[in-house]
């Protein structure tokens, strides 16, 4: 196992543990925990909480804490996910090589146990036994519920359905995928500045970098929906075509969209080096996005 593989896998282990031992907690006569828990517990790489531990790194700051931001984190990003397969999105029956949410539970039970996953976000950060200062539990609600709405996650899904089967201008379409992935991974990297109440110059920085690297994520996204072994994957792919999703690959074809994709890349690389040594994680993280293959 490559040294970037065991540390993701620790972090995903980690998270899934913190939400486990929360949602042990909670009302056991609840009909959603069941549909909540089989969205939330069922192989996701981890990707967005592994930029958390990087961003961490640079501050060093405490795992047990940034558990909690990781855990609210994957909370958000597996209820977008079973929204997002829903027959009135992109209708797909298999996710994370099993079937999908809805497919198992049902359209209703579906859209609830995601509504109740991403209330779950933020009930984990207001939590009492969180101890943090609460101006700072403050800023990180206030920025994860702006990363989560409609000037983000919801907002850019509105966007990436109704670009269907339309030509889009390039900066139409980093506006969606900005949105719909890249903001939620910008409070990857200014959750932990906000946890050591870093100054808002740092902060700006940091979102930017986040913004950035979502943005990278979702075109590999999009390119590995054309190269990649539904298997693998462990989803459908070759479906965007088939969906007519307006992507960059769809507007600029992809060796264009790889040759992009580089040139962000590669200012990211100077951006995040000036963080120092500490860096090297995000670093790493970086790398892997544009060569991974699920
Ligand atoms: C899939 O995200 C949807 C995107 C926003 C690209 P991931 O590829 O991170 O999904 P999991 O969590 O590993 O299943
Ligand atoms: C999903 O993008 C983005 C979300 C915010 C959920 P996609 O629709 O391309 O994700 P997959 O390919 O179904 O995982
Ligand atoms: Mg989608
Ligand atoms: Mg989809
Ligand atoms: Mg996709």
């Amino acid at each position: 196992m490559s040294g970037f593989k065991k540390k993701i896998t620790k972090i995903a282990f980690d998270t899934d543990k913190y939400l486990q031992k929360y949602l042990s907690k909670q009302d056991k006569s609840s009909y959603l925990l069941n549909p909540m828990k089989y969205g939330l517990f069922s192989g996701g790489k981890g990707f967005r909480s592994k930029i958390i531990f990087d961003t961490g790194r640079i501050f060093n700051i405490n795992h047990n804490i940034l558990k909690a931001l990781s855990a609210a984190v994957e909370c958000i990003h597996s209820y977008s996910l079973i929204h997002d397969d829903l027959p009135c999105m992109d209708n797909d029956d298999i996710r994370r090589g099993r079937i999908s949410t809805h497919k198992k539970f049902g359209e209703s039970t579906a859209v609830l146990a995601g509504n109740s996953l991403l209330i779950l976000a933020f009930e984990i950060l207001s939590n009492k036994k969180l101890k943090l200062k609460d101006r700072i539990k403050n800023e990180l609600i206030y920025s994860l519920a702006a990363c989560s709405g409609h000037s983000g996650i919801a907002g850019g899904q509105y966007s990436d359905l109704n670009f269907e089967n339309k030509i889009v201008s390039k900066k139409k379409l980093i506006e969606m995928q900005n949105k719909k992935t890249g903001k939620l991974f910008s409070f990857c990297c200014t959750g932990p500045a906000i946890l050591v109440e870093k100054e808002s110059s740092v902060k700006r920085d940091l979102s930017l970098i986040g913004l950035q690297i979502g943005l990278l994520y979702q075109i590999s996204d999009d390119l590995i929906d054309i190269t990649g072994n539904s298997e693998h994957v462990g989803k459908l792919t070759r479906k965007d075509d088939k969906k007519g999703k307006a992507t960059l690959i769809s507007l600029m074809g992809y060796k264009n969209t790889l040759a992009f994709a580089d040139s962000i890349k590669y200012k990211l690389i100077k951006k995040i080096k000036k963080y120092g040594t500490k860096s090297s994680d995000l670093l790493e993280s970086l790398e892997h996005i544009m060569h991974r293959k699920i």
